[in-house]
């Protein structure tokens, strides 16, 4: 079974217009064969990055979305503005949301439908912190957090969403997962998602996250079950980023 690889850039609170447009001038010198690459800015940017990217093979992704369409909901950006400004992906469930604002899974759940729902497509991350894999219940973690979503949308809408497997103690920390770490747990996401439906699990991207970077990439996209990665520091490092996008 082949899965497009799927290379997406998580910026986090950084970059600005500037990166927008030196990181489109550098990836349109590329050749991107059967990949998908994503850039996910943050929000103020997100209509300039539509618009720098608009000529290129290059989709725009949003890092958070409210589960509300609208109303008095200050700060927040609704899934119905995403989708006017033209951006086809959003980041939810990402680590940082569940530890610092306090994100439950079943709040994850609710915004992936209400993604969904407008037509766009959700990256759900998911992943265990070091403590829990210490105490072998990354497997538990796992499904508690891909459950109230299953339940939430049903499995046949995974066909709009990307995973992105993202152990909390590999984010920023520089420690990627070893290639073997990260396959077995990809194969163990794929083969919770076939107990509900073999086609589901075989076509569904299951990303890598955590300290990926230039010289790591290749070796863990290789793995059967890993289809290509959610990067942050390394996306904003216009050279490197590029040569992730360039991997086989
Ligand atoms: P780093 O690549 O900086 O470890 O971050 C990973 C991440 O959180 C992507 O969403």
């Amino acid at each position: 079974m082949t899965r497009q690889t799927i290379v997406a850039a998580n910026w986090k609170m950084n970059g600005d217009s500037k990166l927008i447009l030196e990181m489109s001038e550098a990836l349109n010198a590329l050749t991107l064969k059967n990949k998908q690459v994503i850039v996910c800015p943050s929000a103020p940017y997100l209509a300039n990055a539509v618009s720098v990217f608009s000529n290129q093979d290059i989709a725009i992704g949003a890092q958070n979305a409210n589960e509300h369409d609208k109303g008095a909901y200050t700060g927040e950006v609704s899934a119905l503005m995403l989708k006017d400004l033209q951006v086809q992906y959003v980041i939810l469930g990402h680590s940082e949301r569940r530890a610092i604002y306090g994100e439950s899974s079943e709040l994850v759940a609710d915004k992936v439908a209400h993604v969904l729902g407008h037509g766009l497509t959700a990256i759900l991350c998911i992943g265990e912190t070091e403590s829990e894999r210490e105490n072998g219940e990354t497997e538990t973690v796992l499904k508690s957090q891909l459950d109230p979503v299953i339940n939430q949308i049903g499995i046949q809408a995974f066909e709009n969403v990307v995973v992105a497997y993202e152990p909390v103690w590999a984010i920023g920390t520089g420690k990627t997962a070893s290639s073997e770490i990260a396959q077995q747990t990809h194969e163990f996401i794929r083969g919770y998602l076939a107990s509900f439906d073999t086609d589901i699990a075989n076509t569904t991207a299951i990303l890598y996250g955590g300290s990926v970077n230039a010289g790591n990439c290749q070796e863990l996209f290789s793995q059967a079950d890993i289809d290509g990665g959610l990067i942050g520091g390394a996306s904003l490092k216009i050279e490197e980023f590029s040569n992730i996008c360039s991997a086989e």
